[in-house]
């Protein structure tokens, strides 16, 4: 039994890929959709939105992977300002990322979020692409960082079947996008100042739901990472 969508209109049809409609067709499903939900949302918790248009304080900040499949908000089971967002394909950490560069700072410096979440998923395309190696075009060039993983752990992934190999890189890729996080100076700074601390997760597609990556370390782990990444002045 499905539970019904509380922000769907019944005179309204959710905008379909397989529904054969005009771009018009579909932009006025979407305003009667966000119109229902935003009646909705405005029942539920009347103070939401007024309290919303007045800024945000986030406590999360989330950096996952692009797919449709993995909305971070819902899948938490939060609301709107709850979490502040990066997305790319694979939830690919790359130091020199001017976009996640921004987002991060933005979050920990000014927003002076509590958490990072860095969150990869099962069957995720972006890895299933940096395991085969078949041409896909500008999308290779994003996915570098995790072929340089695919070749630096061959031991690890060797003799693995498909889906098993698959879920170890999306592990590895968490757990070395934690290390690319706590390496930060931002991050670092906060980290050491105010006790921010980094998480890694995987999300399930088969369950909905999110497992830890183990991506605990001593003390003395973050004393040489400081002293090789910390900067200031
Ligand atoms: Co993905």
């Amino acid at each position: 039994m499905t539970t019904p969508n509380p922000y769907r209109t019944t005179e309204s049809q959710p905008p379909s890929a397989t529904t054969p409609s005009t771009a018009q067709d579909h932009i006025a499903t979407i305003l009667s959709q966000n119109a229902s939900w935003a009646q909705y949302t405005y029942s539920t918790d009347p103070t939401l939105f007024p309290s919303l248009s007045a800024g945000q304080s986030p406590k999360i900040l989330w950096i996952g992977c692009c797919d449709s499949r993995v909305p971070e908000t819902t899948i938490l089971g939060l609301k709107p300002g709850d979490v502040f967002v990066h997305r790319n394909i694979a939830n690919i950490v790359s130091p020199t990322d001017l976009n996640a560069l921004s987002a991060i700072e933005y979050a920990v410096v000014y927003l002076k979020v509590e958490r990072i979440y860095l969150c990869g998923h099962t069957s995720c395309g972006g890895v299933v692409a940096a395991l085969a190696n078949k041409k896909l075009g500008k999308i290779d060039t994003w996915l570098v960082p995790l072929r340089q993983l695919r070749m630096k752990h061959a031991a690890e992934l060797e003799g693995l079947g498909d889906a098993e190999k698959g879920k170890k890189l999306v592990e590895l890729n968490v757990a070395h996008g934690v290390e690319m996080l706590r390496q930060n100076a931002d991050v670092l700074q906060a980290v050491e100042e105010r006790g921010l601390t980094v998480h890694g997760l995987v999300y399930n597609l088969q369950s909905g739901r999110l497992y830890t990556v183990d991506v605990d370390e001593e003390r003395h782990v973050h004393e040489k990472r400081k002293e090789a990444f910390e900067v200031s002045g």
